[in-house]
């Protein structure tokens, strides 16, 4: 049922995406990661990577993708084809999100895949426009078959984002739920060298978000956002100070400025240079 899912993929290179089709950097005013990634305005779609300093050697990363909530489900695609690849389809389920690694080496509907530790970080909704997930993978840049760009983690990567708008997955609650082939597929091209945070440890232990311990190869449900680790009275490195709709602190803490690192959207709290 899902044998054409990406079948045109296997001749897309980073070289034949347009220009516009590669990944920007961002900051995302809910979780305060900033990303490496792509918006498609035409699905209302956008799909985030970051991943730690490139050393000490490391096999983990943070996504982001945010969706319409009226999509029955969207994905993907660590390697940029359907087949042999590390792919990620969600949905929601009520205000969860619920995610989970798949792979196969054919046309056909993608099983779960045992190996990378999926926790969706506390930043992640589920409103009434819009699924947010952002999900930290763990043993996920290297998968049967396949790995992140060319497995340096310093080249170029092409990736793959899918979504069905019309139809949803036959089981919601159940993360190995099938589902019919999506409507839609396209690419962008992930220059992995701009894609490494020296925030990154903030990023998944409280910085900028709250601490969250590895939940095993299946779903966890998302933590509704106000649940987040209340703001303390002044702000630590690397936290958010200020942005559009920002009601935490804005001031910073000793020997920290509140710099604009993403206007109108997200200031955060640095070391004086
Ligand atoms: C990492 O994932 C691979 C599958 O990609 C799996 O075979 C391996 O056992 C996993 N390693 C650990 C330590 O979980
Ligand atoms: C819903 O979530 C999206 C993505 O996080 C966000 O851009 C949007 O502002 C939210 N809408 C409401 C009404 O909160
Ligand atoms: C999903 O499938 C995998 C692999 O068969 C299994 O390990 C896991 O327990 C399943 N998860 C659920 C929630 O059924
Ligand atoms: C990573 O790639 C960048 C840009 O191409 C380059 O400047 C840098 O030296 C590379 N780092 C390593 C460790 O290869």
């Amino acid at each position: 049922m899902l044998h054409s899912l990406l079948a045109a993929s296997f001749a897309i290179t980073i070289a034949t995406l347009g220009s516009a089709q590669v990944a920007t950097s961002y900051c995302d005013a809910t979780s305060g990661i900033c990303f490496q990634g792509y918006t498609d305005t035409t699905m209302d779609m956008t799909i985030g990577v970051i991943l730690p300093p490139l050393t000490p050697p490391s096999d983990e990363y943070i996504v982001q993708m945010v969706v319409p909530a009226s999509y029955g489900w969207s994905g993907v695609s660590m390697g940029g084809q359907m087949s042999n690849s590390l792919l990620f389809p969600f949905w929601p389920n009520g205000q969860e999100i619920v995610l989970g690694a798949r792979w196969t080496d054919d046309y056909v509907l993608p099983l779960a895949y045992e190996g990378p530790q999926i926790t969706l970080l506390p930043a992640s909704t589920v409103n009434s426009t819009h699924v947010n997930a952002i999900f930290r993978c763990q043993n996920c840049t290297v998968w049967e078959g396949g790995s992140l760009g060319s497995g340096d983690l310093n080249g170029t990567a092409v990736l793959a984002y899918v979504a069905s708008t019309t139809t949803g997955v036959d089981d919601p609650s159940d993360v190995n739920s099938s589902f019919s082939e999506h409507n839609y597929f396209n690419f962008f091209g992930l220059d992995l060298s701009a894609a490494h945070s020296s925030s990154y440890s903030q990023y998944i232990s409280g910085g900028v978000g709250t601490t969250t311990a590895p939940s095993g190869p299946s779903s966890t449900p998302a933590t509704p956002s106000s649940t987040s680790s209340a703001p303390a009275a002044t702000q630590s490195e690397y936290g958010q100070c200020g942005g559009n709709g920002w009601t935490g602190p804005t001031v910073c803490a000793t020997g920290l400025t509140c710099v604009v690192v993403s206007p109108p959207y997200y200031s955060q709290c640095q070391a004086a240079k």
